[in-house]
């Protein structure tokens, strides 16, 4: 097996391994690329639903997402498809998953079985790298300082983003969520210090003027989306990416309309999260 960043700030991809048949050695050096990095990248993987679910299980116990359309029979898995007559994709923008949960998910495991013919990456960012290269000064401002998120304007029945993506959401009325959760965060695994803010399901900073909160979200969203601490990842069917929520960012693009593209997603459940202490 051999592990290769996939860039400075974030993601390694993973070769030379089957993940139907890893050995419990290989998953320990997997587990620890996966939290070093953030995010792993495995090709060429022919994966059942029920492959999928034990590879999943290994990690921890499978979140069921409450808004994605489940794969017949397999409730665990959530569909991520774009029809080639929809508009409108999943994750069609900078976020991280279930940051609107009082204990987010660990992280997504994503497997490709529709890819189109050119288009549809898929970006993760880094927060860890984004952290460090913050100034000081910016790190002494964010200290202590705690985050809400919610998901009500995403997947409530009368949000924009629902009624843009065709009321293709189940579960609308459910969406009602909300958790505070601090802005730099302790890794739960590693102690390394990162941003647990997102555009997606951050709402605000706690505690702080409404205008001062979002023109601080908005600087440290535009340092996140600077190109350094990106990684583009091209899909090809029988690719399997997961991704650390607490330490990423992803955002998939929509630039393949007229196209069908089907991933299997499961969701894995997290622990409780730390303030970064300084
Ligand atoms: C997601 O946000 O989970 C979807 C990512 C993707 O489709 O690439």
């Amino acid at each position: 097996m051999q592990i290769t960043k996939a860039s400075e700030a974030v993601g390694a991809i993973v070769e030379g391994v089957d993940l139907t048949s890893l050995t419990d050695d290989e998953f320990v050096e997997i587990r620890e690329a996966f939290f070093d990095s953030g995010a792993l990248f495995f090709r060429n993987q022919q994966l059942t639903p029920e492959d999928h679910i034990a590879f999943a299980e290994r990690w921890n116990d499978i979140d069921i997402n409450r808004f994605f359309t489940p794969v017949e029979g397999y409730p665990q898995i959530a569909k991520v498809l774009k029809e080639p007559d929809q508009e409108v994709n999943i994750g069609g923008g900078w976020h991280t998953d279930h940051s609107y949960d009082e204990i987010p998910a660990m992280g997504s495991i994503l497997y490709a079985l529709e890819i189109p013919p050119s288009g549809g990456d898929t970006l993760f960012a880094g927060m860890h790298a984004a952290y460090e290269a913050l100034d000081d000064e910016m790190k002494v401002r964010l200290d202590g300082l705690q985050a809400r998120h919610g998901n009500a304007h995403i997947f409530g029945k009368d949000s924009a983003y629902q009624k843009k993506f065709g009321g293709r959401f189940g579960n609308t009325e459910s969406a009602v969520q909300e958790a505070i959760h601090p802005v730099v965060l302790s890794h739960p695994e590693t102690g390394a210090k990162g941003l647990y803010v997102n555009p997606g399901f951050t709402l605000e900073i706690v505690d702080m003027d409404p205008a001062e909160s979002t023109a601080l979200l908005d600087e440290l969203y535009a340092h996140i989306q600077q190109p350094q601490f990106h990684f583009r990842l091209q899909w090809q069917e029988g690719m399997l990416a997961m991704w650390d929520n607490r330490s990423t960012w992803h955002y998939a693009l929509n630039d393949y309309q007229g196209h069908r593209r089907y991933l299997n997603r499961i969701t894995i459940a997290g622990v409780p999260l730390d303030q970064a202490s300084s």
